[in-house]
């Protein structure tokens, strides 16, 4: 009622004063009210068409509206979107405020400009039927979050789109290329939060200047596009997370100012860029830029940081060491990556650098396994002739071998094992050991099919032919010849093909055992094997029999309970006796324990108040966590004791105790002490153990606590590393963490022990300090020295300074031939290395396990294979990787995605514990075949 009243009053106002008889001036006098038009702003005449900053048309529509920089304070009306015939806009630098209203219909309108003011949100139809904009500007405005909306590609004519901090979100619009926008050439969208890559449709836009600086979070891929982007004068990319290589700068001939500085991007400058006639600004700041350091012409102003990129020397235009250049090249192929780029520092690949092991400057052992790359074989590895073994096992790698690998004269083994390789396998001299498993199209021509073709058809693979799906699509048998997982929704489940070797039978876990129903009500023929308690007769298990045709001879083994009951332990342990005390540690005391089949075991039982009182759930989880951790060189967790305050973990029981008994005590203890090759087996299984938690991705498996005590040798004199993860299990009070738990004085990362910062790198020290005691024999703190001589860190740093001196502080008990001495020495400067000051001097665990890896095959060349292989096994391999293998081989798809906190086998022949058995609660993790 009211409004209608205010209309009419307006138009018999309108009618009054004898004006147009549109509605153009009704809403310019609403605009003039909603802006608070001060006086100066000339708008006092009755008739809009007569303001100041205000052009009608002859027909007396308004088609300008130029009122910038007047310290306006209000807002716009909603009827601002009647001005059909509106063609400029232009409202910057006021402090206008509120929402805009929409504008959509203004197909009249070219110019709009609202940057510089205080809107608060923008419309989504904002841009609607806008058909003859032209330029936008709505920069700096305190917009609420939005996203461009698609509305916008009906402005086909659009030349400038601005809006550089203007809250906008979302990924980039695939929509700004010359297909939509023929016209455009400046998108400015600094300062957002626009994440996400440069979409593919910007390839052959007419954009000449390009601002992506500074979005929040950072977008991110590669920027290849920018090749096909050929008008582009002004490219800013500056703090941003883009990645890979640059690209291909030749046809961008009318290129004057390039930033792309805080970003990672990787691979070496290319030439295309550094010749490029038209730059005069390039800014490449804190990236990951490889290769020599580029050399711009004189008149190009160039941002570019000395130290903040990976080149190899500082000065422009040097040519690198041609190993760099020849592992620059091989990364190439890999497309780059960002590991590389991070560790290979310098002009010198024997100093560290990753996957990289040299004796003593020819580099001799390349090893990329398990790095997660992607891409191709370069044939650039033929440029490192000194190589003897190559392993690039376990990665996601295509393509062919490059013949090109049968020029290096050293080599004695590739390893291309567990990619997606195809085609022939190059004839390779006579004694290089070329190992190709896991490479579903190795042998065949061509690239493989697409994706869901099954690898296991063709009868060339080992262990062909046994992989099969069953009607309800669980997939059981084994290509590998070993082992497969099946989930169902409640409970892990292992199936183990027969036809191969039998696993001794020992079956020893007190587990209780659950068949799922979903097994017994399905028509699967599966045999279940249920690792029950020795009760069973320490034979292979009861079988059960389902269903009656198929492939009948397939176990499963279903996951039992972790928990053990409080008073088997007891029994097992004689009540935990003291005369069953295998040591004492920061975490509780440590018991034997004997199963009635005379398996034995390690029952901790933890001290009250270790840990946290608060959360028995958070307590399993953590098990469950540690019991999927799974390495041959780490003491796995069996299962676990809740009852009342008692906390009890069960572990396999290492019977020649801790290596510090062997370093320190071993007079006492009536031992021989070690020599120096079992010392370096030592060293070598730990940093496998270690660099295996290393590789579980989260901070959580950071060991925070390596010491002798804590690695424990089986009676072959193998070590594993004990205790990890237990510090999760303590309460968070964090200065008791810091302080009491995580960690002890000598072994302690100067940063960790000062700052509580933990990284990978606090074990890398601690490992460095084990290499010292190792080689001299002496503990990380002995207080029975001279005050100068208890820490043994600084001292070993003291003594490594020449041979003579350094050849004093070894063990007297080593035996130091000429052929050792040398061994003992690079472990020496390895053990240097490792406790450096700075965390990021200090190697990664994969470097210190390939350094001891080629001393110790010095030793040993040939490694007995391991038993555990035959079954597909592998210890050194991720999870994921083995669930990859496994998958790839079979063709199925039985595993989700992300697996990556999830469990495999791990029974081990080399100790006296042997349990075939996997800990419930994994579920969640897997996806059963059959839940289509
Ligand atoms: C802009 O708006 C905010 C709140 O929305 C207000 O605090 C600020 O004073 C305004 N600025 C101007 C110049 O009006
Ligand atoms: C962006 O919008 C969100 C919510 O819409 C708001 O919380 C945030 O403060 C805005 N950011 C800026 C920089 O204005
Ligand atoms: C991009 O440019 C490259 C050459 O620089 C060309 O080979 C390719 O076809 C172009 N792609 C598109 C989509 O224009
Ligand atoms: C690039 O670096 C130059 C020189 O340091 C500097 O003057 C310029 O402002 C930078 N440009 C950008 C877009 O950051
Ligand atoms: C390094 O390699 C070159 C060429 O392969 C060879 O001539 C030289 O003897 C090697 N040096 C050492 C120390 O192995
Ligand atoms: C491996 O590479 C293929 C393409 O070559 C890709 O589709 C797949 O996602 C990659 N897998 C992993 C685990 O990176």
């Amino acid at each position: 009622m009211a409004s209608t009243l205010i209309f009419f009053t307006v138009c018999s106002f309108l009618v009054a004063v004898g004006r147009s008889q549109s509605g153009d001036a009704a809403v310019m006098q609403e605009l003039k009210k909603t802006v608070n038009a001060p006086s100066q702003l000339g708008w006092t005449d009755p008739d809009p068409c007569k303001w100041k900053s205000v052009t009608c048309s002859r027909d007396n529509r308004v088609i300008k509206i130029q009122i910038r920089q007047q310290n306006l304070q209000g807002s716009l009306p909603p009827s601002l979107g009647k001005l059909t015939s509106l063609q400029i806009l232009e409202l910057q630098n006021n402090q206008l405020s509120g929402a805009l209203p929409s504008l959509a219909g203004l197909n009249s309108l070219k110019t709009l400009s609202i940057n510089n003011n205080n809107f608060t949100s923008v419309p989504p139809d904002f841009f609607d039927g806008m058909t003859s904009l032209q330029e936008v500007s709505m920069d700096y405005n305190p917009f609420s979050t939005w996203q461009i909306p698609a509305g916008l590609k009906s402005a086909s004519a659009l030349q400038k789109f601005s809006a550089t901090s203007a809250n906008i979100s979302g990924l980039f619009p695939d929509f700004f290329g010359a297909e939509t926008f023929s016209s455009l050439s400046n998108l400015h969208l600094a300062f957002n939060n626009i994440e996400g890559p440069l979409p593919a449709s910007l390839a052959g836009s007419s954009i000449q200047s390009l601002w992506l600086n500074g979005q929040t979070v950072g977008m991110n891929g590669s920027i290849s596009v920018l090749q096909n982007m050929t008008q582009l004068t002004q490219i800013w990319l500056h703090k941003n997370d883009f990645s890979g290589p640059l690209p291909d700068f030749t046809g961008l001939i009318q290129l004057q100012d390039l930033s792309l500085r805080q970003n990672s991007f990787t691979g070496p400058v290319p030439d295309s860029l550094v010749g490029l006639a038209t730059l005069a600004t390039v800014n490449l700041t804190t990236n990951k830029l490889q290769g020599k350091t580029p050399k711009f012409s004189g008149s190009v102003k160039v941002d570019m940081s000395p130290g903040s990129n990976s080149f190899c020397l500082p000065d422009p235009g040097v040519e690198c060491d041609s190993r760099v250049n020849a592992l620059v090249d091989v990364a190439k192929d890999f497309g780059y990556p960002a590991t590389f780029a991070d560790n290979w520092k310098g002009n010198d690949p024997c100093v560290s650098w990753k996957g990289i092991t040299c004796s003593p400057k020819n580099i001799t052992v390349v090893n990329f396994r398990g790095m997660a790359l992607s891409g191709t074989i370069s044939p650039s590895f033929a440029q490192l002739t000194s190589v003897q073994r190559l392993v690039l096992s376990n990665n996601n790698l295509t393509g062919t071998i490059p013949n090109e690998l049968t020029t290096l004269p050293n080599l004695v083994e590739l390893d291309i094992s567990n990619n997606q390789i195809y085609g022939k396998v190059p004839q390779f001299k006579t004694g290089v050991d070329v190992k190709t498993a896991g490479n579903v199209h190795i042998g065949k021509d061509g690239p493989p099919p697409g994706a869901g073709g099954k690898g296991n058809s063709d009868g060339s693979g080992p262990g062909s032919g046994s992989g099969k799906k069953s009607s309800t699509g669980v997939v059981v048998g084994s290509v590998v010849g070993g082992l497969c997982i099946l989930a169902f929704a409640g409970a892990l489940v292992f199936c183990v093909y027969r036809g191969k070797r039998k696993r001794s039978g020992r079956v020893q876990s007190p587990h209780t055992t659950v068949i799922h129903p979903r097994l017994s009500g399905s028509d699967d023929a599966v045999k279940i094997t249920i690792a029950g308690s020795s009760a069973n007769g320490g034979g292979t298990g009861e079988t059960y029999s389902h269903g009656s045709s198929g492939p009948s001879d397939i176990h499963i083994v279903e996951a039992g309970n972790m928990v053990i009951s409080i008073q088997v332990l007891r029994n097992v342990t004689d009540n935990f006796s003291e005369r069953n005390i295998l040591g004492k540690g920061g975490f509780g005391t440590v018991y034997k324990g004997e199963l009635h089949d005379g398996t034995k075991i390690a029952v901790k039982r933890m001290e009250s108040g270790v840990i946290s009182e608060n959360g028995l759930e958070e307590f399993r989880s953590e098990i469950a966590v540690l019991t999927k951790v799974r390495h041959r060189h780490l003491v796995a967790l069996l299962g676990y004791c809740l009852d009342g305050n008692e906390r009890l973990l069960v572990f396999e029981y290492m019977p020649q105790g801790t290596l510090s008994r062997f370093l320190f005590s071993w007079k006492d203890e009536g031992l021989q002490p070690l020599e120096w090759m079992k010392r370096l087996t030592i060293a070598l299984d730990v940093a496998r153990g270690v660099e295996y938690l290393h590789g579980l991705a989260q901070q959580s498996f950071i060991h925070r606590d390596l010491k002798p005590s804590n690695i424990l040798l089986g009676d072959d004199m193998r070590a594993k590393v004990a205790d990890f993860g237990l510090v999760r299990l303590a309460p968070d009070g964090k200065a008791s963490i810091a302080t009491k738990l995580a960690g002890t004085f000598g072994y302690l990362a100067p940063e960790y022990a000062v700052t509580g910062r933990v990284s990978t790198k606090i074990d890398v020290f601690s490992f460095g300090v084990i290499l010292m005691e190792i080689i001299t024999g002496r503990k990380a703190l002995d207080e029975s020295f001279p005050d100068d001589r208890q820490h043994l860190v600084p001292w070993f740093r003291r003594m490594l300074i020449n041979k003579d001196t350094f050849r004093k502080a070894i063990d007297q008990t080593i035996e130091v031939t000429e052929e050792t001495f040398g061994s003992i020495c690079t472990v020496g400067e390895l053990a240097g290395h490792c406790s450096a000051r700075e965390p990021y001097q200090r190697p990664d665990m994969g470097h210190v396990v390939n350094v001891l890896s080629s001393l110790a095959e010095l030793w040993k060349p040939s490694e007995p294979a391991d038993p555990d292989d035959m079954y597909g096994i592998d210890y050194d391999m991720t999870l994921p990787q083995v669930l990859k293998k496994w998958q790839a081989l079979e063709g199925m798809s039985l595993i989700d995605g992300d697996a990556t906190s999830s469990s495999y086998l791990g029974s081990n022949d080399n100790t006296q514990t042997s349990i075939p058995i996997r800990p419930s609660g994994f579920a969640d993790s897997f996806t059963s075949a059959d839940g289509r």
